[in-house]
């Protein structure tokens, strides 16, 4: 009977400290935005997933003229934006930045760098004393010249090291944002 109650006091101690554990995690979380812009759904499909796995609140970043559904003109009016270095309208705003300390950053490589409403994000903010940490999605230019163009519009943030995804990541994206997660300190190894 004594080893029945102290088996049974055991359980009771083993499930009590997981669920404060889980919940001690998830409070921690509070302070991580996942922020993204995503033209054809790879982005927010890889934003999605992170957010799955830290928690706290995502935002998708959207232009008030959204960009042609061709992608030949797309890739055009993607090309002047930059050359001309536009900062395009949002149509979507953070209502309180200043609660988040962490702030995932997504979007497709576009022209080997930041799309231009990334670029609009970044300067609408006080991000100072904030870490960044980007994640893009690319048809093969990896991160290209993306992570210092977001270094040179936010000079005052720490910024970690970043993640690419080919495409969409297929299946192994689940895992390998597990991975690169750990390796930035984000979640335990
Ligand atoms: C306007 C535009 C420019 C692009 N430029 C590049 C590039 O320079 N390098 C690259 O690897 N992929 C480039 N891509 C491919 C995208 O990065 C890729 O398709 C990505 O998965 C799209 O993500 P999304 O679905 O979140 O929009 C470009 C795509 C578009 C539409």
């Amino acid at each position: 009977m004594i080893k029945l109650i102290s088996l049974i006091s055991m359980i009771i101690f083993f499930f009590s400290a997981s669920y404060v554990q889980a919940n001690e995690n998830k409070e921690d979380r509070g302070n991580m935005l996942v922020a993204y812009f995503s033209w054809s759904g790879n982005t927010r499909n890889i934003a999605k997933e992170i957010h799955s796995l830290v928690g706290g609140d995502i935002f998708e970043i959207e232009p008030v003229k959204a960009y042609s559904s061709d992608y030949n003109t797309c890739l055009d009016e993607a090309k002047r934006e930059q050359q001309a270095q536009a900062r395009p309208a949002l149509k979507t705003h953070v209502t309180d930045m200043t609660k988040y300390d962490v702030i995932f950053l997504g979007y497709p490589n576009w022209w080997a760098s930041i799309p231009m409403p990334i670029a609009s994000f970044l300067e609408e903010y006080d991000l100072s004393g904030k870490t960044i940490i980007p994640f893009s999605s690319h048809g093969g230019g990896r991160l290209g010249q993306s992570v210092s163009a977001i270094a040179k519009l936010s000079p005052q943030s720490k910024i970690l090291e970043a993640l690419s995804v080919h495409y969409s990541g297929g299946r192994s994206l689940r895992n390998d944002i597990s991975v690169w997660l750990k390796k930035i300190g984000i979640t335990e190894k």
